[in-house]
C-alpha cells in the first residue's frame, strides 16, 4: 500500500470537504474505496463529502450497517455505500452483490472494508480514519497499486 494522502481535520465539516476534495482529486471510476476507523471515527461523515461531489444531498447519506447497501444516484455516476460491520464471511459479501456493484460504473465505498482487505481485487484506495481527539482526525489514504489501472 502506497500513502497517497494524510490529512488532519478539526470538524465534521472540515472531514466532508476532504471525502469530496478525495473524489474530484483520485476517484475516476468504476473505483473502490475501503473506510476504516472506529465506531464514531467519521467514516460515514466522510462518504457525506464524497456524495456532494456527485451532487448527491448529504441527508440521503446514512451508514447502511443493516440495509448493508444504499444506492445513491451522482452525476456523473453513482455512489454505492456499504457496511460491512455486520458480515463476517466473504461469501456474505458476494451475496450481496459486491462483484455486480463493482462493475456498475461508480464508485464504490464500503465502511469496515478493511475486514476482508486480503479478499479485494486491486487496484482500491483504503482510507483509515484515526481519532485523536473530541474534533481532530487523522485521515490515511492509501492506493494498493496493481489491477490493470494503478493510478494515482
Ligand atoms: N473532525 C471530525 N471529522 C468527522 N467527524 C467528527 C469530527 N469531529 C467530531 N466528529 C463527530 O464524530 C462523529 C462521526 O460519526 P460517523 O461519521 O457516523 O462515524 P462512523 O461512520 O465512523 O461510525 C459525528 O458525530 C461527528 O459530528
Ligand atoms: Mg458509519
Amino acid at each position: 500500500m502506497r500513502e497517497v494522502a494524510f490529512w488532519r481535520t478539526e470538524s465534521p465539516e472540515e472531514t466532508k470537504r476532504l471525502g469530496k476534495e478525495f473524489v474530484l482529486g483520485f476517484c475516476r471510476p468504476p473505483v473502490l474505496v475501503l473506510l476504516s476507523g472506529e465506531l464514531g471515527a467519521g467514516k460515514t461523515v466522510f462518504v457525506k463529502g464524497m456524495a456532494q461531489a456527485l451532487g448527491i444531498p448529504e441527508s440521503e447519506v446514512r451508514s447502511p450497517t443493516f440495509s448493508l447497501v444504499h444506492e445513491y444516484s451522482g452525476k456523473p455516476y453513482p455512489l454505492y455505500h456499504m457496511d460491512f460491520y455486520r458480515l463476517s464471511r466473504w461469501e456474505e459479501v458476494v451475496d450481496l452483490g459486491f462483484p455486480e456493484y463493482l462493475e456498475g460504473g461508480g464508485i464504490v465505498v464500503v465502511e469496515w472494508g478493511e475486514k476482508f482487505l486480503s479478499f479485494f481485487p486491486p487496484p482500491f484506495f483504503w482510507v483509515q480514519i484515526g481519532i485523536v481527539d473530541e474534533c481532530v482526525r487523522h485521515i490515511r489514504v492509501t492506493h494498493s497499486g496493481g489491477g490493470d489501472d494503478s493510478r494515482p
